[in-house]
C-alpha cells in the first residue's frame, strides 16, 4: 500500500452523472490518488448517436459494483465517501448516490454531496494545492459557463442560453454521421479541413452581454449539410473546420469583451471539451494579448468526467464550505 495509508485518511469518491462510471480513492492529507478506475460507456451509446438514459443507468449498475469490489482493502482507512449529486442525468446520478449511501451507512462514515460543476473546477487541482482566485471557463456536454472562482465562492459571469459548446460538437457529429461523443472526432476531422470554406455567423456577435448560444450555429451547419450533395470525407472535414472556427471564435469574442473591463490574472478552462487543442491554443493567444501568462487546463485524462475531481473537491469541502 502507498505510504500515505496509515490511518483513516482516505476518501472514496464516485462519479456517475452521465456516461462514465468512475470511482477514486484520495488521501486527504496529501491529495495523492491511491486508487482510480473509470468505465466509459461511450461505445454503447455510440450505437444510438447519443446518451440513452435508461441504458446509462443499467451500465452504471453493472460497472460501479465491479469497480467498488476492487477497493475492499482500503475499507478500514476510509474516512468519508463523496458522490456527485447534481447536475446530471437523474437515472445515472441515482446509481452513484445509492451506492454512496450504502457505503456511508455500511462503513459508518460521512457522505459528502458534490456538485458536478464544482468537481470540474477541482480537476485543475488533482494531486495539487488549489490556486484561487481564477477566471474559469467550463465547457462540457451540459454547460458553457464563465465563472469568477474565489476561494470560498464563485460567481457566474455568463452562460449559454441554449445548447452547450460540447453538445454542439455532438450534434454536428451526429448530422455528419460521425461517432459519439462528437467532440474528439469533429476536432480530428477539422485538422484536415478548410476552415474558410463556409463562413458561419458568429453567435451573439453584436450583443454586449457575456452570454453564449450554440443552437443557431448548429442550425446553420444543418442547412449546409442538407444542401451538400456530396458529403465525402474532405467535405465533412471542411464543415467540421468551419464549424469549429466559429464555435471557438464565439467564446474568444465574449472573453475579449469581458477581459477589456476585467483583465485576467489567472485563467483556466475545464470540462470535457477543454481537451480541445484548437480551443486551448486560441485561448492562449487571447490571454497573451492581455499579458496573462497563467493559463491552466486539467491533464487530458481529467478533462472528461472522473471521480478524482469529485474526491479533490470533497476534501476541500470537508475543510470549509464551498
Ligand atoms: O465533462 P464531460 O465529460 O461530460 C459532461 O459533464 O457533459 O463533457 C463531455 C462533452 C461532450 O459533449 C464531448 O463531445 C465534449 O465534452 N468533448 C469535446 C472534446 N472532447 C470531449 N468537445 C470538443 N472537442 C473535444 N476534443
Ligand atoms: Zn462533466
Amino acid at each position: 500500500m502507498a505510504d500515505c495509508i496509515h490511518k483513516k485518511n482516505l476518501l472514496l469518491s464516485i462519479e456517475s452523472s452521465c456516461d462514465d462510471s468512475s470511482i477514486a480513492i484520495t488521501c486527504v492529507d496529501d491529495y495523492k490518488i491511491v486508487f482510480s478506475e473509470k468505465v466509459s460507456q461511450e461505445s454503447e451509446h455510440d450505437k444510438y448517436g447519443g446518451v440513452v438514459p435508461e441504458l446509462a443507468s443499467r451500465l452504471h449498475l453493472e460497472a460501479l459494483p465491479k469497480i467498488f469490489a476492487k477497493t475492499e482493502r482500503y475499507f478500514p482507512y476510509l474516512c468519508a465517501v463523496a458522490v456527485t449529486t447534481a447536475p446530471g442525468l437523474k437515472v445515472s446520478l441515482t446509481q452513484g448516490v445509492s451506492m454512496a449511501k450504502a457505503i456511508s451507512i455500511g462503513l459508518d462514515i460521512p457522505l459528502i454531496p458534490i456538485n458536478h460543476l464544482q468537481g470540474h473546477i477541482y480537476s485543475l487541482f488533482i494531486q495539487k494545492e488549489t490556486q484561487f482566485p481564477i477566471c474559469c471557463l467550463l465547457v462540457s456536454g451540459g454547460h458553457t459557463k464563465l465563472m469568477q472562482v474565489e476561494k470560498n465562492s464563485s460567481k457566474t459571469i455568463g452562460e449559454t442560453m441554449d445548447d452547450s459548446f460540447g453538445e454542439s460538437y455532438d450534434k454536428v457529429a451526429k448530422m455528419l454521421g460521425l461517432s459519439y461523443p462528437g467532440g474528439p472526432i469533429v476536432e480530428q476531422y477539422a485538422l484536415s479541413g478548410d476552415e474558410n470554406r463556409w463562413t458561419f455567423p458568429v453567435p451573439l456577435r453584436q450583443s454586449p452581454q457575456i452570454m453564449f448560444s450554440y443552437s443557431g450555429l448548429k442550425n446553420a451547419v444543418r442547412i449546409v449539410i442538407n444542401k451538400e450533395p456530396n458529403l465525402d470525407k474532405q467535405t465533412k472535414s471542411d464543415i467540421c473546420a468551419s464549424f469549429q472556427k466559429t464555435a471557438v471564435s464565439h467564446i474568444i469574442m465574449k472573453l475579449k469583451k469581458h477581459f477589456r473591463t476585467n483583465p485576467p490574472q489567472n485563467f483556466a478552462v475545464v470540462g470535457g471539451a477543454s481537451a480541445n487543442i484548437y480551443l486551448q491554443d486560441e485561448l492562449k493567444k487571447l490571454l497573451a494579448k492581455f499579458d496573462c501568462a497563467n493559463f491552466q487546463a486539467p491533464l487530458m485524462k481529467y478533462c472528461g468526467d472522473n471521480a478524482e475531481m469529485i474526491g479533490r473537491c470533497a476534501i476541500e469541502k470537508q475543510r470549509k464550505p464551498l
